[in-house]
C-alpha cells in the first residue's frame, strides 16, 4: 500500500507543488483544501503524471471538519502517514488599523489549524508508531511591518512544532517547520498590489535584498518537505529549517 501524504491548503500555491512532489515521490496524495472543486487542478495534474491523488475538503480552522476529513480518509485509503499544514491567509494591517476578525482569522487558519490536524493526524500515527508532520512557518515570524496577527501565529508554529516534537517523538513521529522566504505565489502577488507594486517589480525588490539573489519557486519549498518527509530526516526532528535564499542573514 502507498503511504499517504495529506497537505492543506493544496489547490495552489507552495500546497500544490508539494502535493505535487510528494506524489511523485510515491506518496498517495490528499489535496486538503476548503472545498473539493479547488483541489481539482492539482490532482489532475498529479494523475496526469501518473500519481495518485484525491481532493476533499477540509476547513482547517474547523473542528468537525477537520476530524471529518481525516476520518474519510483514514476510511477510504487506510492510514495518514505524512501531514504537511501549509494552510494559510494573510490579513495584512499596521496594529492600530488590525481589526479583531484580521487578527483571529489569520491566527485561526495558521495556528488553530496547524493544532487541530496535527491532533487528527496523530490518532493515527500513534498507532501505527510512525509519522511525519511538516508545519509552514515563515521568514516574518521574526518580525514583518503590518504582520502582527501573521508572525505571531508564524512564530507561535515554531514552538508548537517543538512540543509536537517532543510529545511524539516516543511514538516515532518527526515534527519540523520549514519557514519560506519571498516565494512567487498568489500570496506574495496579492501583497504587491496591497502596497501598490507591480508583481515583478515586488519579486526583484526581494530578490534584491536576498543573498541568493533571487525570489522562491514554490518547488523550493516542495524540495525540502521532500527531504523532511523522507527516511534521509529519520533522525531530524523539532527544526525549523528557513528556505529563504539566505533572506533573514
Ligand atoms: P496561497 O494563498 O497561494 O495558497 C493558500 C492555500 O490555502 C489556498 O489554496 C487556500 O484556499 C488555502 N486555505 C486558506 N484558508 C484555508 C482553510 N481555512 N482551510 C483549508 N485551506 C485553506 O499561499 P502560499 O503562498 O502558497 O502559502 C502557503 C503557506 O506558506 C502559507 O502557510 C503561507 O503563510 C506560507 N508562506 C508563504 C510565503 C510566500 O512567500 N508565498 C512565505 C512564507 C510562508
Amino acid at each position: 500500500m502507498p503511504k499517504v501524504a495529506v497537505v492543506t491548503g493544496a489547490a495552489r500555491g507552495i500546497g500544490a507543488a508539494t502535493a505535487r512532489r510528494l506524489a511523485t515521490d510515491g506518496f498517495t496524495v490528499v489535496v486538503a483544501d476548503l472545498d473539493e472543486a479547488a483541489g481539482k487542478d492539482t490532482v489532475d495534474a498529479i494523475v496526469a503524471a501518473g500519481g495518485q491523488a484525491v481532493a476533499v475538503a477540509c476547513n482547517v480552522a474547523d473542528e468537525a471538519s477537520v476530524d471529518a476529513a481525516f476520518e474519510r480518509v483514514a476510511a477510504e485509503l487506510g492510514s495518514v502517514d505524512v501531514l504537511v499544514n501549509n494552510a494559510g491567509v494573510l490579513r495584512d494591517n499596521l496594529l492600530f488599523k488590525m481589526s479583531v476578525e484580521d487578527w483571529d482569522t489569520v491566527v485561526s487558519v495558521h495556528l488553530r489549524g496547524a493544532f487541530l490536524c496535527s491532533r487528527a493526524a496523530q490518532r493515527y500515527m500513534v498507532k501505527q508508531k510512525s509519522g511525519k508532520i511538516v508545519n509552514t512557518s515563515s521568514v516574518s515570524a521574526l518580525g514583518a511591518r503590518g504582520q502582527a496577527n501573521y508572525s505571531a501565529a508564524k512564530m507561535g508554529i515554531q514552538g508548537f512544532t517543538r512540543t509536537l516534537a517532543i510529545e511524539l517523538g516516543p511514538y516515532g513521529i518527526n515534527v519540523n517547520a520549514v519557514a519560506p522566504g519571498f516565494i512567487v505565489t498568489e500570496m506574495t502577488d496579492a501583497t504587491a498590489a496591497r502596497v501598490g507594486v507591480s508583481p515583478e517589480d515586488f519579486r526583484k525588490a526581494a530578490a534584491d535584498i536576498t543573498p541568493l539573489r533571487r525570489v522562491g519557486e514554490p518547488a523550493d519549498i516542495a524540495n525540502v518537505v521532500s527531504f523532511l518527509v523522507s527516511e534521509n530526516a529519520s533522525f531530524v526532528t523539532g527544526q525549523t529549517i528557513y528556505v529563504d535564499g539566505g533572506r533573514k542573514l
